[in-house]
């Protein structure tokens, strides 16, 4: 793994936290909305300034996750399962032109461009506690829109219950498809009402830059009060459903992985404990945290499972 940063890594960030600084002492951090000056604008790898994003109250109280350790330490199976490799081996991954399909139950099937996509609908920045499944934790200062705005756009109808999302599965750019780790292409889902809560978003970046390809660009699902692996990266195809998708982690070990996969302390991963967590970059002798039912976000989220067993539908 690379020792420092490159210059060309550090300008960005500097200028990220000095703006971060002067929002902030403006007041504006926590005015929910700043109007956009330059419409939105984006260029395919990473480094890429994003601009015209709004920034948003979400997470303005927490620490961030470093930029290096959010680009150096991923989960990203189609470039290898070693968490250095999707920084390693993403160079190749074409990012644009990117064209996402929608396909199911909507009144017409459609497809559109990414940066179609980053004109139609208003970019804000929100800042996510994410919680992986494997007991680690990072806060991240995603740039997207909500997903809720982009099923809008796409009309399901109502036979619409499920979305499903599929990944991009090229082996010429991923180098990990050579390995059936996975039923690939990586495919995940969410139920209707949990794809159109106000908190699911699409991520085009983070840290105020185009997202970089290991992260799952150009553009990928964030649920914060899920287990990582629903955030699932560089999808081509959006799919309305009238029943369940099975999930490629469903396939892999459906006793290990549920289709719900909401984070919850009082349910262990078969495995291991979920009751604590690392948070990545904490140092040696930071203490775990207590995870917190929902990763912290039950206020917003739990009515939507009301009445369920969630020791059952994990
Ligand atoms: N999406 C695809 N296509 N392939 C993957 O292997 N890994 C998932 C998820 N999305 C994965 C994916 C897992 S297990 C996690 S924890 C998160 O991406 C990691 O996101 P990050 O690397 O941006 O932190």
């Amino acid at each position: 793994m690379r020792k420092s940063p490159l210059p060309s890594e550090i300008t960005p960030h500097a200028i990220y936290l000095e703006r971060r600084k002067i929002l902030a002492q403006m007041g504006l951090g926590l005015a929910g909305a700043l109007s956009a000056g330059a419409a939105p604008s984006a260029l395919a790898g990473t480094g890429q300034k994003l601009t015209g994003y709004h920034p948003t109250a979400y997470g303005q109280d927490e620490k961030l996750t470093t930029y290096d350790n959010i680009t150096t330490y991923n989960n990203f199976y189609e470039f290898g399962t070693d968490k250095e490799d999707p920084a390693s081996h993403s160079g190749l991954l074409k990012t644009r032109p990117w064209t996402l399909t929608f396909e199911g139950a909507l009144k017409r099937p459609r497809q559109i461009g990414v940066d179609d996509l980053m004109r139609l609908f208003p970019l804000e920045e929100r800042i996510y506690r994410m919680r992986c499944v494997e007991a680690w934790s990072m806060v991240i200062p995603w740039v997207g829109f909500p997903l809720q705005k982009l099923i809008q756009w796409a009309e399901p109808t109502a036979q619409a219950k499920y979305v499903e999302f599929v990944s991009l599965a090229d082996p010429a750019q991923m180098p990990g498809l050579r390995r059936a780790v996975l039923d690939w292409p990586y495919t995940e889902g969410l139920r209707m009402d949990e794809a159109q809560h106000p908190l699911t978003l699409m991520a085009v970046g983070l840290y105020g830059e185009v997202l970089p390809n290991q992260n799952g660009a150009p553009i990928r699902l964030v649920v914060p009060w899920k287990y990582g692996f629903k955030g699932i990266k560089s999808i081509v195809k959006i799919r309305f459903r009238d029943t369940m998708p099975v999930t490629s982690w469903m396939k892999a070990n459906s006793a290990e992985y549920g289709f719900y996969s909401n984070v919850n302390p009082a349910v262990d991963h078969p495995r291991w404990s979920q009751a604590t967590e690392r948070r990545i970059g904490g140092g040696l002798f930071e203490a775990r945290r207590k995870t917190l039912p929902f990763n912290g976000y039950a206020e917003e989220v739990a009515s939507l499972y009301n009445g369920m067993d969630l020791k059952k539908y994990f």
